[in-house]
């Protein structure tokens, strides 16, 4: 093992810079090949070492914990907490398929490290969730990964539906069978909730469940799951449900890294119907925290949620991050869109439960968002090429790769083309597919000669390269923008 610099860093953690880390190989037939995630740029060298800020006494029966979807944003803020704060306690698997939302460096820190490990396998196959709960004898389940993307999950349902139900009903089955798990902490969402109106009192534990979007569904329905094993075989659970999280390492797809990337590389920040919509966002070491406190002081058998204080409108929450870039010329930058085919005003839960084990949210949503944007300008390439999830308004995901339906470009080279035409938002009515009519007829008719002819002026939102920060114009974009879909698709 490699000796460890330990460098304070403004964003609170420790900087490694030595650490040699075991080289590891996709496993043959894995569903992500990809050399991202198996070729390491280092960048994770110079990351800090972020996790939650409490501990407790380690518990007796503890000793070898899962945490699925360990390589994503949140399972990763709890992987680096309970292999720094128990290292002599507790062995942590961190369990991931890898997929494109996820990224090796979240957990690289911690490769040299004896109680951590990685496996790579998949949630859905049995196989490969059995073999890792017998070789780490795992006593502890904390199940984390899912297809976490409400925007995908409308055009993509059934493989949420995969991935979360059936990923979840795996592996209460596998758990159920190898007979070593004593704890299963089944992480969910304040959206299997649904809506909850303006006035409309908190909600607590016990309140029904009420999804309106695919992406909730999956949640509450593993959940019924996760119930009725708990019922039906005795099976020690319990069952998380948190507001919004954000923070560093999380996949710039949803609002706070999106549009903080998107203001970075100089891009327009699209907003999903009024932007009126608020959500409570929590911090993710916040989140982390909650983890430890249920795992060493909750209940077996409970449901807790894990509320915030700060409830936060998306336009609200553009202008903050425009104005901490020094943007105070909104219009310029955001753009309205088209609305989800539902989109839920705003959630609102109830965290009393856990308040009374001694949880409190300690991050102030300025402190975290500061705290956030600055681990973001300083690890911009964490993820390597962004671009289509930034420029999309409604992103898909096609084998692996986030790739920009036609609805979205369309909005998307009105931007960038500088088109005084703003009938996405507020003018013609919309065709077949949800979009602005006189926009769709203005990009068919726009050709190659359009794009030749684009002026070299850069516009507001799109004028720099992302990389480089050089002044691109508007005409190299739109080619960029073009040959990436073509890559991709
Ligand atoms: N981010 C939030 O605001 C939030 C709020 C409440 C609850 N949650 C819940 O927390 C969990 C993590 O959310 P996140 O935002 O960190 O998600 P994320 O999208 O950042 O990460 C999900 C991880 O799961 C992995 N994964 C997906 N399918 C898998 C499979 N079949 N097998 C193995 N690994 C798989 C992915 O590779 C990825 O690393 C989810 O269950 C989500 O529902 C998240």
């Amino acid at each position: 093992m490699g000796a460890e610099s330990a460098v304070w860093n403004t964003t609170g953690g420790v900087l490694y810079h030595d650490i040699e880390i075991p080289q590891l190989t996709a496993k043959p037939g894995s569903p992500s090949l990809e050399s991202r995630f198996f070729a390491d740029d280092g960048l994770w060298r110079e990351a800090p070492m972020l996790t939650g800020q409490v501990s407790f006494e380690p518990l007796p029966d503890v000793r070898n914990i899962l945490v699925t979807g360990g390589e994503g944003f949140v399972a990763s803020w709890l992987v680096r907490h309970l292999v720094t704060k128990y290292p002599q306690a507790y062995t942590v698997v961190s369990f991931d398929k890898l997929d494109y939302c996820s990224s090796r460096h979240n957990a690289r820190m911690l490769e040299s490290r004896p109680n951590f490990h990685f496996v790579h396998g998949d949630v859905t196959n049995d196989e490969d969730v059995v073999d890792c709960l017998k070789r780490y004898r795992i006593d502890t389940i904390f199940h984390l990964a899912a297809h976490t993307h409400v925007d995908l999950s409308f055009g993509n349902s059934k493989s949420f539906t995969k991935n979360n139900v059936l990923g979840t009903h795996v592996l209460l089955e596998s758990a159920k069978d190898v007979g070593t798990v004593k704890r299963f902490y089944h992480i969910s969402t304040d959206e299997v909730y649904g809506e909850v109106k303006t006035g409309q009192g908190d909600l607590k534990e016990h309140s029904l469940l009420e999804p309106t979007n695919p992406y909730a569904a999956t949640k509450a329905a593993a959940e019924m799951m996760v119930t009725a094993y708990a019922k039906s075989f005795k099976l020690p659970t319990v069952i998380i449900r948190l507001n919004n999280i954000y923070g560093p390492h999380q996949y710039p797809e949803k609002i706070i890294p999106k549009f903080t990337n998107a203001t970075m590389r100089r891009m327009p920040l699209f907003l999903h119907g009024d932007g009126k919509h608020t959500r409570r966002y929590l911090y993710a070491g916040d989140a982390a925290d909650a983890f430890d406190t249920i795992l060493h002081k909750g209940r077996l058998g409970e449901v807790y949620n894990v509320d915030s204080r700060d409830e936060v409108s998306n336009f609200e929450l553009a202008t903050k991050l425009l104005s901490m870039f020094g943007i105070n010329d909104t219009d310029s930058w955001i753009q309205l869109t088209r609305d989800r085919p539902f989109n839920d005003r705003r959630y609102a839960v109830d965290g009393e439960k856990l308040r009374k084990l001694g949880w409190t949210q300690r991050t102030s949503f300025d402190d975290g968002l500061a705290a956030t944007v600055e681990w973001y300008a300083k690890f911009a390439d964490w993820w390597g090429p962004v671009d289509n999830t930034l420029l999309a308004a409604f992103p898909v995901v096609k084998g692996g790769h986030v790739v920009k339906p036609e609805a979205s470009r369309m909005i998307e080279k009105e931007a960038i083309t500088g088109a005084d035409d703003h009938t996405a938002v507020a003018g013609g009515g919309p065709d077949h597919n949800g979009e602005a009519v006189s926009n769709k007829r203005k990009l068919e008719r726009m050709g190659p000669e359009d794009i030749a002819g684009a002026d070299e002026h850069t516009a507001p939102g799109v004028g720099r390269d992302n990389v480089n920060g050089e002044a691109i114009s508007k005409k190299r974009k739109v080619e960029l923008m073009l040959s990436e879909d073509m890559a991709d698709v």
